[in-house]
């Protein structure tokens, strides 16, 4: 492993690369990233890199916008099979019928989407910006949010609106039920339950705190509380363990197991090794069609403007 380690690193040099990696990634990814993030915070360092390559370990959706953003750098991923069951719950043809029998409305998209649904979009949003990007419309403004229908359902409790929500879910944050929950919590009454707002609605309203990645992280880190039930990908766990070592963190178990944990299979997809190998033949490659790039964009960099302001 450590050789891996230091040949990924010799060539990350080599080639003037950045490897950005996702809080779903394996542990062994987190560690080796130059920065390991939530997709805003990914988009965020994409944008600005002065890398010539970037690896982007985490789902294709990412890469995609990674690329859409700096048409220029080349774009690699560690297994091009990496998708997104949200990204696929949403077709771009079925989301333009749907948009063309809603005239007048304005279209948020959540970033787990394809480019060629970010072309039919007003406004990217991802879950650390979605409240705070929905609140900057008018309250009377006629929106259609896609694909989670949960994220959207949640933004709409919150903010008091009545956005149009598409029917899209993610199958790793479906699994979540509020049973299995229960029976952690009742082994750690005192334990927080932290969980992503892509869980049924039922878990979000059994949560004690609901945020995107970067946000659960951030209230565990300041939380003077010792112990945490959490409702999203494992993964995130790699990352609180090590920012909290006095602090226990606890799995929300998904629906087929009371114990277990909740992985993403595509993010687990991506390996050292595939990692390694694509950053030595430069390939896997994410490309975009450039006609869609230059509609897709426009939306992303309005989501990055808009969060720039806001100080997020
Ligand atoms: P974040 O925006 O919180 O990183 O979530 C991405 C994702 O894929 C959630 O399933
Ligand atoms: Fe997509 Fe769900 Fe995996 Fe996130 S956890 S990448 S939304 S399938």
């Amino acid at each position: 492993m450590n050789d891996l380690i230091s040949v990924i690193n010799k060539l990350k040099k080599e080639k003037n690369a950045l490897i950005l990696g996702h809080y779903y990634q394996n542990s062994e990814i987190q560690d080796i990233s130059d920065f390991v993030g939530d997709s805003l915070a990914l988009a965020q360092w994409a944008a600005k890199t002065e890398a010539d390559i970037i690896v982007m370990c985490g789902v294709h959706f990412m890469g995609e916008t990674a690329k859409i953003l700096c048409p220029d750098k080349k774009i690699l991923v560690p297994d091009i099979e990496a998708g997104c069951s949200l990204a696929d719950s949403c077709p771009a043809d079925k989301f333009a019928e749907f948009i063309k029998t809603h005239p007048g409305y304005t279209v948020i998209s959540y970033v787990n989407t394809t480019a060629a649904v970010k072309a039919l979009t007003d406004v990217v949003v991802t879950s650390s910006n979605a409240k705070q990007i929905v609140e900057s419309f008018p309250k009377d403004e006629k929106i259609i949010f896609g694909p989670d229908k949960n994220l959207g359902n949640y933004i709409n409790s919150i903010t008091n609106r009545n956005m149009l929500i598409w029917d899209g879910a993610c199958d790793v944050h479906e699994k979540f039920s509020v049973e299995n929950i229960l029976k952690v919590k009742v082994e750690h009454p005192d334990a927080l339950i932290l969980a992503h707002p892509e869980c049924k609605g039922a878990v979000l309203k059994l949560a004690d705190v609901v945020g995107s990645t970067a946000a659960l992280l951030k209230y565990a880190i300041k939380s003077d509380k010792r112990e945490f039930i959490i409702a999203t990908e494992s993964g995130i766990l790699h990352e609180m363990r090590m920012k909290c070592p006095n602090k226990t963190f606890i799995p929300a178990p998904p629906n087929d197991s009371t114990y277990g944990c909740s992985e993403c299979s595509f993010m687990k997809l991506n390996t050292i090794e595939k990692l390694y190998d694509c950053l030595k033949n430069e390939s896997p490659e994410i490309n975009v069609d450039p006609y869609i790039a230059r509609k897709a964009v426009i939306p992303i960099k309005r989501m990055l403007d808009i969060s720039a302001q806001l100080g997020l």
